[in-house]
């Protein structure tokens, strides 16, 4: 909605630009006209710092007043009160479904949870040591050998059948790529149970006895999934809609997505946090250590799960997840002193200058992992979990931008580069 004016002056010339304001009263300069009408000129923002990439109606987060809503629920509403399945109905269809949809939803899912036989024969390619992400993301590509990807998204069963299939496989690739690293053999679904229910049983069933599903571990990783889901233009999310802008399918999107995911600054923190904990703890605790290393700017060292983009204030994520991590420990008995760990340090770094002075604060990935640790998850695979919960974002990004019609993601550039200059031959260079 476009509702006031900027005005730009600039080499003698002054160029009027709209101004558009969102849902929640934010303001954004639509500056599509701005290099036609200054003859060349461009904005710079390097990491998008203050640029909107496109207009969704997906998620809001405010990220000084700590708000996250997905299609305007809030986000600890959500995870109190719905279902991971349900969330990501809504996240990619824009409402919550009647019971109706709902259980054909469902039941479309669990009908493509399997995976072609001969995927087994990529995934004994990998050595047992592969990161678990880079089998995933290898995976998710290779679908696109064995089952048709949407292109073309006229076809709304097409599409519908390609959304279904992807939520069906993706956990089931994942849960594999743990197994691979196991060396145990590669399982499958059991339809009988819930959506998280076989997620867990896909990773930790042994051949040998039927596995239980503990009901306070598929409730716990059902709330981590629903506040993993989506989160606006994130760098994974930005990369799976930038790919899909040159009509890409889903399965290479969501592939590049989960590559992006891996980085540490982003999806691979809550691996990183952990590893952070167990080396506090490996040098007796010593938190005040650790915090002057985080604010010395000789030291690479930052402190993981801390800090975000645009949470300016606490991660509303983060107080669900703390708060969760409390309960699950005492529900299943787990007494983890690294939670005693990142409180420890959670509070130094509240009342210390230096982390106040740049509002920082925990971020989602600074007690996921303690979770995942007391529901027996590898450290290695805290970040394909971050990636099952994020999925149904990234289909739902990439379908709005796709339905939206974005024209492909080409940003422009400033060179700062060498001014034109000839060949000089070998014999003459110095
Ligand atoms: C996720 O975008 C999303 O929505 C992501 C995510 C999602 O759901 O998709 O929320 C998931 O990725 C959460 C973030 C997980 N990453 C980490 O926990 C890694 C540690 N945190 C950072 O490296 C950092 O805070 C980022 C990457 C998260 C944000 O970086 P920004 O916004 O680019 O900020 P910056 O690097 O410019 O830092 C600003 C200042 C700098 O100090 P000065 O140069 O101003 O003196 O804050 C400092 C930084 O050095 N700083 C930190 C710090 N994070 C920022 N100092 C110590 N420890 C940290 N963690």
């Amino acid at each position: 909605m476009t509702t006031d004016k900027a005005y730009l002056k600039i080499n003698n010339q002054e160029v009027e630009l709209p101004v558009e304001t969102g849902t929640e009263g934010e303001q954004a300069i639509d500056i599509k006209t701005l290099r036609a009408s200054t003859g060349g000129i461009v904005t710079v923002d390097p990491g998008y710092k203050n640029t909107a990439s496109t207009r969704s109606k997906i998620t809001y987060l405010n990220g000084e007043a700590g708000i996250l809503r997905y299609r305007g629920y809030p986000i600890e509403e959500l995870a109190d009160k719905s279902t991971f399945t349900e969330v990501a109905y809504l996240l990619i269809y824009g409402e919550l479904p009647d019971k109706k949809t709902f259980d054909k939803f469902v039941a479309d899912i669990k009908d493509k949870s399997f995976v072609n036989e001969e995927m087994k024969n990529i995934i004994d390619g990998f050595p047992r040591s592969a990161h678990p992400m880079g089998i995933l993301s290898s995976l998710t590509g290779a679908m696109t050998a064995f089952y048709r990807d949407v292109t073309d998204i006229s076809n709304k069963e097409v599409l519908y059948n390609t959304i279904v299939r992807t939520l069906g496989k993706f956990p089931i690739l994942g849960a594999w790529a743990m197994r691979k690293r196991n060396g145990w053999p590669l399982t499958y679904a059991d339809s009988r149970l819930s959506y998280v229910g076989n997620i867990l049983k896909m990773m930790f069933e042994k051949p040998m006895e039927p596995y239980q599903v503990n009901p306070v571990a598929e409730r716990a990783l059902d709330k981590l999934l629903i506040l993993h889901a989506d989160h606006e233009q994130n760098c994974s999310t930005s990369t799976v809609r930038l790919i899909g802008s040159s009509h890409a399918g889903l399965y290479a999107s969501i592939s590049g997505g989960v590559s992006a995911l891996w980085g540490p600054l982003h999806g691979g923190a809550n691996q990183a946090v952990l590893e952070m904990l167990e080396q506090i703890r490996a040098d007796g605790g010593n938190v005040k250590k650790y915090i002057d290393k985080a604010k010395d700017k000789n030291d690479p060292f930052r402190l993981m799960g801390f800090g975000h983009r645009v949470y300016k204030n606490f991660d509303p994520r983060a107080r669900i997840i703390k708060k969760s991590a409390d309960e699950v420990l005492a529900e299943l008995g787990v007494d983890d002193p690294l939670l005693d760990i990142a409180k420890e340090l959670e509070q130094a770094a509240l009342n210390d200058e230096y982390f106040q002075a740049r509002k920082l604060y925990p971020n989602v990935d600074f007690y996921s992992g303690i979770i995942y640790r007391a529901l027996g998850i590898p450290v290695e695979m805290f970040t394909v979990m971050f990636a099952i919960g994020r999925l149904p974002g990234w289909i739902a990004q990439w379908k709005e931008m796709r339905e939206n019609k974005e024209p492909i993601g080409r940003p422009r550039q400033l060179y700062v580069g060498p001014a034109e200059r000839h060949y000089v031959p070998m014999e003459n260079r110095k």
